[in-house]
């Protein structure tokens, strides 16, 4: 799977959702659809893939599950309008950073 291509620009936010059991629970199961709601304009910036537990839950000092890691920030408690508003926002900024670069 390639992030980034040889220049370093990045093409895709990568948005890795914790399928474990007790993120699963808390609602990871409905986080996977977002893939469904992203504005067709952003949706080919993204990548989205299910992970394991990252043993996150098993510490308070974390937040509270599910967890979603978005270009390696992560996020705890996380639901459907929380991750979907930072991923268009962050999906933006790449469109954003690709237009500065052609016109550079
Ligand atoms: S189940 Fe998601 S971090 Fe453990």
């Amino acid at each position: 799977m390639v992030w980034e291509v040889a220049d370093g620009m990045k093409t895709k936010v990568r948005v890795q959702i914790c399928v474990g059991t007790a993120c699963h629970i808390m609602g990871a199961a409905d986080l996977i659809t977002i893939g469904d709601l992203i504005a067709e304009p952003l949706r080919d910036r993204v990548e989205i893939q299910g992970i394991a537990c990252m043993d996150l839950c098993r510490d308070e000092a974390h937040g509270k599950p599910p967890f979603v890691i978005i270009d390696g920030q992560t996020l705890a408690e996380a639901t459907l309008d929380k991750v979907l508003a930072r991923v268009e926002r962050r999906a933006e900024e790449l469109i954003d950073e690709d237009t500065r670069d052609v016109g550079a």
